[in-house]
């Protein structure tokens, strides 16, 4: 394992991989580790961007193996020693549909591939329709032998059935006594989904669980397949939500004993990195991060509210979290009163937000008619302004990512109240 250094103790960028730094989530771990224990369910693991998927994914797949330290974090230990063979793959946009998912299952030396007697190569041609994908299945007369000899057999391997087949001969190997837990994360990315129902109903019967993780607002979003997949997810469905102040709190703790205690944060600091962070670990991870190399940067090994708060400037002005701090310039723009009206809809605690009181208090303090309020939100939430909010229904707007809605409201601001409204 790397050393663990001011740099490295808190990881905004990316996915907790040790989980002597995962946090919190007890319950979570705990429903999981039922889900493992039923026979035929699937998993679908869901939730908001940034929220903590991947990280709650990887403890799956050392629940599943019966890794003692991930074991240790549960309320209720399993009844049974779990013992999976877990695979986990990240999807990417070349995944665009359930045909080149399984391909990829079936070629990718990390996922199926090593454990296969056969070998499945990708093949493209021209069909009727246009171009299309194939496979074709190459048998080797003895697996890891030298004398491998390779026999090409040019059939239009049909590319469910052999995906059926493969998980079959894995399982019945015996390889694992529970089976083969297949993870896929980030599943939301695949554009289109048909077939995904029917392989799950298909191999729930043969120990092959998969557990498909992304984000989503529920279930049927995630899934998005004509057909219903029901029954197999009575036990299997996990919404993955924001982090508790305490489970986050947790976060900072964890980075300051990989550091040995060399360096701490002070209460009044924990309290509100945890409560600008609004569930979200991503942020305490980003500010302790920036404020605990800022307090070095000051000789101090105390992080205090103060040094936090700098920090979260220095974060917004250099740019750390780009991809929120371009969101929050676009919607911005140059008018003081659009960015105040973001803020204000982004400091409400609600997630569906109700613009009637909402508007009356803005038009009052920036002295103008709540009509011209609505014409800012309409603004927010059209395309020019990044569409950073949606109407949900009459009087109600929602934010459409709320990590940027977390970063809306911590954010120090932008503009002046005198700047001219150069929009307006
Ligand atoms: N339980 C936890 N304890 C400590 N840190 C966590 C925990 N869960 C997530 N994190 C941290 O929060 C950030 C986001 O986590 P992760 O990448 O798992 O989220 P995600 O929901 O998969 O995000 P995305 O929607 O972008 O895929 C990362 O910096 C990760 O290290
Ligand atoms: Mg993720």
């Amino acid at each position: 394992m790397d050393e663990i250094t001011p740099h490295n103790a808190f990881t905004p960028a990316k996915e907790v991989q040790d989980i002597e730094r995962f946090a919190g989530r007890i319950s979570l771990l705990d429903d999981i580790a039922a889900a493992l224990q039923s026979d035929g369910a699937q998993i679908v693991l869901y939730g908001q961007r940034g929220i903590g998927k991947s990280s709650v994914a990887r403890v799956l797949s050392q629940i599943a193996i019966n890794d003692k330290i991930a074991i240790a974090r549960l309320s209720t230990p399993p009844h049974t020693k779990l013992e999976y063979l877990p695979i986990l793959i990240t999807c990417d946009d070349s995944v665009s549909n359930i045909d080149k998912l399984l391909i990829r299952l079936l070629t990718d030396d990390s996922a199926l591939a090593s454990w296969l007697p056969f070998k499945v190569v990708e093949r493209k041609y021209v069909g009727e329709g246009g171009a299309k994908i194939g496979i074709k299945v190459v048998e080797l007369s003895g697996r890891i032998s030298e004398s491998i000899t390779e026999r090409t057999v040019e059939v239009d391997a049909d590319i469910h059935t052999t995906f059926i087949n493969a998980c079959r001969s894995i399982v019945g190997s015996g390889v694992a006594k529970h089976g083969l837990l297949i993870i896929i994360d980030e599943f939301d990315r695949i554009s289109d989904k048909t077939g995904i129902a029917s392989i799950l109903k298909a191999l729930g019967p043969e120990d092959v669980m998969f557990a498909l993780v992304g984000v989503a607002g529920n279930i049927t979003e995630l899934i998005a397949d004509h057909e219903s997949v029901g029954r197999q997810l009575t036990d299997g469905t996990i919404v993955v939500p924001p982090m508790t102040k305490d489970d986050l709190g947790e976060i900072i703790s964890r980075a300051m004993s990989a550091l040995d205690g060399k360096y701490e944060f002070e209460l009044g600091a924990i309290e509100w990195i945890t409560s600008i962070a609004k569930g979200h670990p991503f942020y305490v991870h980003l500010v302790g991060k920036h404020a605990l190399l800022r307090a070095i940067s000051q000789k101090t090994n105390i992080v205090t509210k103060d040094i936090a708060r700098d920090a979260l400037a220095d974060i917004a002005f250099k740019g750390s979290a780009p991809i929120q701090e371009a969101t929050y310039k676009k919607a911005v723009g140059h008018s003081y009163v659009r960015e105040r009206i973001l803020k204000g809809f982004a400091e409400r605690d609600d997630q569906e937000i109700y613009t009637t009181d909402l508007y009356g208090d803005l038009a009052k303090e920036l002295k103008v008619d709540p009509s011209a309020i609505s014409v800012y939100v309409g603004q927010l939430a059209s395309e020019k302004y990044g569409s950073v909010i949606t109407k949900i229904r009459d009087r109600y707007y929602q934010f459409n990512d709320s990590l940027f809605k977390a970063y809306a409201a911590a954010r120090p601001y932008e503009r002046k109240t005198g700047d001219k409204d150069e929009d307006a």
